[in-house]
């Protein structure tokens, strides 16, 4: 008899025909994880140009599917007018995430989007720097439509006439349960091409449909352990001399710092770019890169794609960008000159990694969609793929020599998961910045919600607290000029998070070998988080959705706290609060700053009278957090570690270490470090580390238990 699975399998294979399209082809390529072709698929796709290699092994080893949740009769697929129509089936209560990085809403349901890469204008409208065609569902599924193209996305919007679950008619005038938007039961997509690749991940949690979206991608970055640390980008047109002193600035007030980041300035022409070093202000670039380097700091080049015209044609587009022409960086060639060049002129003395700006494009500066490229491919496509293409680029050229780097990008798309690079803009809506960190943990992307400047004391803590809990910490001071002590008001708060964050680096760090080897996002939203969004709220007496209006808060709060690793849920205050609500999942959660209880499945409020206090942050019972001391640099010399431990539930931990800047760990060569800790029924702990025989430490000099 055929298992469950095999029987779903079977059912799609016979039942999803592609109308008008040709054949309808479904094939399962990893535990859960099943391709499916309708039409003809353009060659060109998302991936196609990135040569990926899925993490099919891992995929394999995570629980066996029983299938996909929904019958194969309610998936349509059909090409008409030279387009591709997808329909999946939506149950009432489900909830659907991702569908790129948004920055006001968690949840999609209701939406109706373009997704379309740009810089995002205020609207979750489908235009933004990672309009990722990814979704997952609550169901415990989710698809991935690889097309370049414009998608336009129905996040249950529309009724069809044959829908299992009718609108019903009723008069308007006379019964007021009439509603303009009745339940629907459709996920639609049109992708203008003649046929598609759709992946679909099936698992029993979000969780799992992600972590499996992300290794079929390739599995998440492990960026080198000094990229975890603190940035600081200098203001543009910077000097050698304006930079030494800046540094010496930090050093002196022994300020957590390891990456400069140089603005337009630091080349010998910016808009378009010349990506050689500006003679007068650089004069002597190897020594710059070296000095820095030498104290234990990390150099981080800014540039956009309008460079200006030489040895790169043919290879460009027929329209300008920022006065520059535009490489095609869909062609080998394009990224052979480019890489080479920038290889030649900075990764060769030392530059760490780049912040690739603009690649998002703004309509009324960038070349228009008639534009032609060398490739054949249309601008629509070069558009979607342009900031994937060009995280290509760098990677491998780093790759190739066995250099991790970690850099900025301003877009991206679906398969960039695996490339070292966090995605940033100008918005500067601090809400919005939250809210994009958590979408980002939907769709395989990073996010840093970097500050700038402020208007008051309160508000560059506030902000200086969150993006010391994201993937990349940094302040970019390359028009306010602004440095971390700039509010006097606040600065012992802000150098204490700096420093927390410093102290946090083998935790992120494993986290992020989390990201690497099993898909799991380092920073990611409540919703992925099991016990979180339970629909009938906890056991009775602990929670009741009458009393306590739990279904309520999950909708809010989904948008304004999030985990970072396994056991850290932070919950952000912004300027002017006073007090917020924390929801807290299933269980036990401890307060990170006094080791107290602070709530067992329920929802809290916090309060902060003084708007200068400590961010929000709770540990999980049986919660490990290993923390290096609170240094200022990461010059390479092991340091100690101090492992908390959380609550009164026993536990373990498999803390990650390696070389911190190869991509050896690849071919094995690192450490996982097993820590347990015994919690005695007198509350007493005992805690143990195991290094497996043969394994060495890289990083850490020791391991002492701080209880
Ligand atoms: C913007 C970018 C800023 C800064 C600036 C330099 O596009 O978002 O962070 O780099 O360009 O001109």
């Amino acid at each position: 008899m055929k298992s469950p699975r095999a029987l779903s399998i079977l059912a799609i294979a016979i039942l999803c025909s592609c109308s008008n399209g040709g054949n309808t082809k479904m094939t399962e390529v990893a535990n859960g994880v099943w391709k499916l072709t309708c039409g003809r698929p353009e060659a060109f796709n998302l991936t196609s140009g990135l040569g990926i290699t899925p993490k099919a092994d891992a995929i394999n080893a995570m629980p066996e599917c029983s299938g996909l949740p929904f019958d194969m009769n309610d998936l349509k697929l059909e090409v008409f007018d030279g387009k591709t129509y997808i329909r999946f089936p939506l149950e009432e209560d489900e909830k659907i995430f991702g569908l790129g990085l948004n920055f006001h809403s968690v949840e999609r349901r209701g939406s109706i989007m373009r997704l379309h890469v740009d810089h995002y204008g205020g609207s979750d409208n489908g235009r933004t720097h990672a309009p990722v065609p990814f979704f997952v569902s609550s169901r415990g599924y989710g698809a991935f439509i690889n097309s370049a193209r414009y998608i336009d996305v129905w996040a249950g919007t529309g009724v069809r006439k044959d829908s299992k679950h009718p609108a019903k008619v009723i008069d308007r005038n006379t019964d007021p349960d009439w509603t303009a938007q009745p339940y629907s039961d459709n996920l639609e997509f049109l992708i203008p091409a003649e046929g598609v690749e759709i992946m679909l991940f099936a698992a029993d949690n979000m969780l799992d449909v992600v972590r499996k979206f992300n290794l079929w991608n390739g599995g998440g970055v492990l960026p080198p352990r000094w990229g975890l640390g603190f940035w600081h980008r200098v203001p543009t047109l910077y000097s050698d001399q304006q930079v030494y002193d800046e540094v010496a600035e930090f050093q002196e007030k022994e300020f957590p710092l390891t990456v400069i980041g140089l603005e337009p300035g630091w080349q010998s022409m910016a808009y378009p770019c010349t990506y050689m070093w500006d003679e007068g202000r650089f004069p002597n670039p190897g020594e710059f890169v070296a000095r820095l380097d030498s104290m234990g700091i990390k150099t981080n080049h800014w540039m956009n794609p309008g460079i200006s015209p030489d040895s790169i044609e043919p290879y460009t587009g027929t329209h300008t960008e920022w006065c520059g022409i535009v490489p095609d960086y869909t062609m080998a060639q394009a990224r052979d000159i480019v890489g080479r060049f920038l290889w030649d002129n900075e990764g060769s003395i030392g530059v760490s990694g780049f912040k690739m700006d603009e690649n998002d494009g703004i309509d009324s500066w960038l070349y228009t969609d008639v534009a032609r490229f060398p490739s054949g491919h249309a601008a629509e496509q070069i558009r979607q793929a342009y900031g994937s293409m060009m995280q290509k680029t760098l990677t491998d050229l780093y790759r190739s020599r066995n250099t991790r780097p970690y850099g900025l990008v301003r877009a991206a798309n679906a398969g960039t998961v695996s490339y070292p690079f966090v995605i940033y803009n100008d918005y500067y809506d601090h809400r919005g910045f939250i809210t994009a960190l958590i979408n980002s943990s939907f769709i395989g992307t990073l996010w840093t919600p970097e500050v700038r400047s402020s208007d008051s004391a309160e508000e560059w803590l506030r902000r200086m607290q969150t993006v010391c809990f994201s993937p990349l910490a940094m302040l970019n001071a390359w028009s306010d000029g602004t440095k971390p002590w700039s509010f006097q008001e606040v600065n012992d708060e802000v150098k204490a998070c700096a420093e927390l964050r410093m102290e946090l680096i083998p935790y992120l760090y494993t986290a992020f070998a989390d990201y690497t080897f099993y898909g799991t996002p380092p920073v990611r939203a409540m919703n992925l988080e099991e016990g979180y969004a339970c629909e009938d709220g906890f056991e009775k007496g602990v929670l009741d959705s009458t009393e306590n209006p739990y279904q309520m808060a999950i909708r809010q709060e989904a948008m304004d706290q999030f985990m970072v690793g396994n056991d850290i849920l932070v919950a952000p205050f912004f300027e002017g609060d006073r007090e917020r609500r924390v929801v807290l999942p299933r269980g036990r959660w401890y307060d990170f700053w006094t080791g107290e209880l602070a709530g067992d499945s329920e929802v809290i409020t916090v309060t902060d009278n003084t708007g200068k206090g400590n961010i929000p942050v709770y540990v999980r019972d049986g919660g490990i957090i290993p923390m290096f001391p609170a240094v200022s640099v990461l010059d390479g010399t092991p340091l100690p570690v101090t492992i908390r431990h959380y609550g009164e539930k026993s536990s373990s931990y498999h803390l990650y270490d390696d070389d911190g800047s190869t991509f050896d760990y690849e071919k094995g060569d690192y450490t996982r470090i097993e820590i347990n800790v015994e919690v005695a029924a007198d509350g007493s702990k005992t805690g143990k580390v195991t290094i497996p025989e043969g394994r060495k430490l890289y990083s850490i000099s020791g391991i002492e238990f701080g209880f």
